[in-house]
């Protein structure tokens, strides 16, 4: 399970990560540029790079001084491989001075918005570029000489050489990060490198993805049986979909019902989900079960164990009824489908250089032990190329478009113990909270927005003539590119009116909502 390998024959660009969080970023705009990419920790030896035959490698940025004790190093081997490189920030110091130029610390830091400077030049990398752009800096060396044999392609005013290029290596380096959006021609800048300095078609899209893994699925099952646990969450849609697609009715989803949904939730598994992609569906109803078990805890560890643990209980009855039910055909289930998207791949792949921010949460928290052999078809995919790979396979727009929910649902959102009464209560907010945000179109503003009933919080409110003594709802409205850091969300204020005068209006047990106001870190999006 902890094979860092995704599941594909392309040739990748491959980022070396040298211990930042910007690899899975630059990973991602590698893609949005149509080139499938990988990560591979910056202590991958040059062979070991070479195997993987690579079209291209970008070299991440990092925290560290090139010069530093303990600092990331990488095989200078790869520099000889004659696959065409580009330097990011750390990568770029670190290209320097590898190849003979020179880095020093001048005392001059840049942080943030910066003014680069682009003189006219014949670079693959930065021909055509304005000559004056904002680009986004972070680093506090500077890279005073460059290697021999490469030409300085721009200057900022404490940084005499901001870029660099050695045309006939093809090695090329930028100390700014074009992968973040404030550096205005970023983008564009990774394009040229990867379509102009490198030659590689941008050819790589959600179709070639449907049709490869299709063809995978149908070679490992053959004719056996699937099952598949549908939590209702997007990745497990539309990994299911995706197995749907290639084998049929040999699979078999199965819905877990423990109580802790969404409003509504259900109902779209049962109904749209169904309509939408034909899959045979079993739901299995447990709420009294994960209900009797979470009575009377409050530790989250404890629920998120609790839930944990009879979510594979209830799933284990299904897996021995399909048994038997397949044993009169002479079959045994022994395939479990899981929605693992790449991320989820790298933060438990671990490896030197790769932050390791979260534990991995895996859909309804299936353990290793279960005996199954694992198809992961999303295994090479970030959340927005699996939302698009959804549409395409027609899941209606509510499941692909929706936010992530994590597995143990509403049940760590209650601060407090988990009874029937709170879960209609949060509930009821949530689902308020949902629709205000959609009709107020902010659904792409935000990654998600999770919902909090503090159930141990009162305080003193008047409504009507009376005086209350309710509970607070916290809005946790967060934007983020892939979960592991995040910022709140800035939501125009007659949005959180009208969410807070509906709540409490429509809502009796609650008389206050506030809003969280913290970022990722130091608190973690969800609240337990
Ligand atoms: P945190 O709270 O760790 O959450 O900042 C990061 C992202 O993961 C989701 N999350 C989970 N997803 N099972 C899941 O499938 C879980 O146990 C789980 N816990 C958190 C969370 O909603 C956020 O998107």
């Amino acid at each position: 399970m902890t094979d860092n390998t995704p599941d594909t024959e392309q040739r990748p660009a491959l980022v070396v990560d040298f211990g930042a969080q910007y690899a899975q970023l630059i990973a991602r705009r590698v893609r949005e540029a149509g080139v499938y990419s990988e990560i591979v920790p910056h202590t991958a030896t040059a062979a070991e790079i070479a195997a993987k035959n690579p079209v291209a490698l970008l070299l991440s940025g990092g925290p560290s001084s090139v010069y530093e004790e303990g600092a990331p190093k990488l095989d200078p081997e790869v520099f000889e491989l004659g696959v065409p490189t580009l330097g990011i920030c750390y990568g770029f110091q670190y290209m320097a001075q590898t190849l003979g130029g020179e880095v020093a610390n001048t005392g001059l830091r840049e942080y943030g918005a910066t003014d680069a400077y682009i003189p006219e030049n014949g670079s693959s990398l930065l021909a055509g570029q304005p000559v004056a752009q904002n680009v986004w800096m972070s680093h506090g060396d500077q890279v005073a000489r460059a290697p021999e044999g490469f030409e300085v392609l721009a200057t900022t005013d404490a940084t005499k050489v901001a870029a660099f290029a050695n045309e006939e290596r093809k090695l090329y380096g930028v100390q700014w990060h074009p992968e973040v959006k404030h550096s205005d021609h970023g983008q564009a800048i990774l394009e040229n490198f990867l379509h102009r300095s490198a030659g590689l078609a941008a050819d790589w899209n959600s179709d070639n993805v449907i049709a490869e893994q299709i063809e995978r699925i149908r070679a490992q099952v053959g004719d056996a049986r699937v099952i598949s646990a549908l939590s209702g969450g997007v990745d497990s849609a539309v990994s299911t979909a995706l197995v749907h697609k290639a084998i049929g009715d040999q699979l078999t989803a199965v819905f877990v019902d423990h109580g802790l949904l969404r409003k509504g939730e259900r109902e779209q598994v049962e109904r749209d989900y169904v309509a939408s992609t034909g899959v045979r569906l079993i739901t299995v109803d447990a709420a009294d079960t994960f209900l009797g078990h979470l009575a009377g805890v409050t530790d989250p560890e404890t629920k998120r164990k609790i839930i944990g643990r009879e979510f594979i209980r209830a799933f284990e009855k299904v897996q021995r009824d399909l048994v038997d039910e397949a044993k009169a055909s002479g079959e045994k289930v022994k395939f479990l489908v899981q929605g693992t998207l790449y991320p989820d791949v790298v933060e438990s792949g671990g490896g030197a250089g790769t932050a390791n921010i979260k534990s991995h949460h895996n859909v309804g928290g299936l353990p290793d032990d279960l005996d199954f052999a694992l198809i992961e078809p999303l295994r090479t995919l970030f959340k927005d190329e699996v939302r698009e790979i959804g549409r395409e396979l027609g899941i209606p727009e509510a499941i692909v478009g929706r936010q992530p929910f994590p597995g143990p649902g509403l049940g760590i959102r209650i601060i407090g113990e988990v009874t029937r009464e709170r879960l209609d209560v949060l509930r009821e907010a949530d689902a308020i909270a949902r629709e205000e945000l959609s009709a107020a179109g902010m659904d792409q503003a935000i990654w998600q927005c999770p919902v909090v009933l503090l159930a141990d919080v009162r305080s003193v409110g008047v409504q009507g003539d009376g005086r209350t003594y309710g509970h607070p709802i916290v809005l946790r409205p967060v934007s983020s590119e892939d979960a592991m850091t995040a910022d709140w969300t800035r939501l125009p204020y007659d949005v959180l009116a009208k969410i807070s005068n509906r709540i409490t209006n429509e809502v009796s047990e609650v008389n206050r909502v506030v809003l969280d106001v913290t970022s990722k870190p130091p608190a973690t999006i969800e609240w337990e």
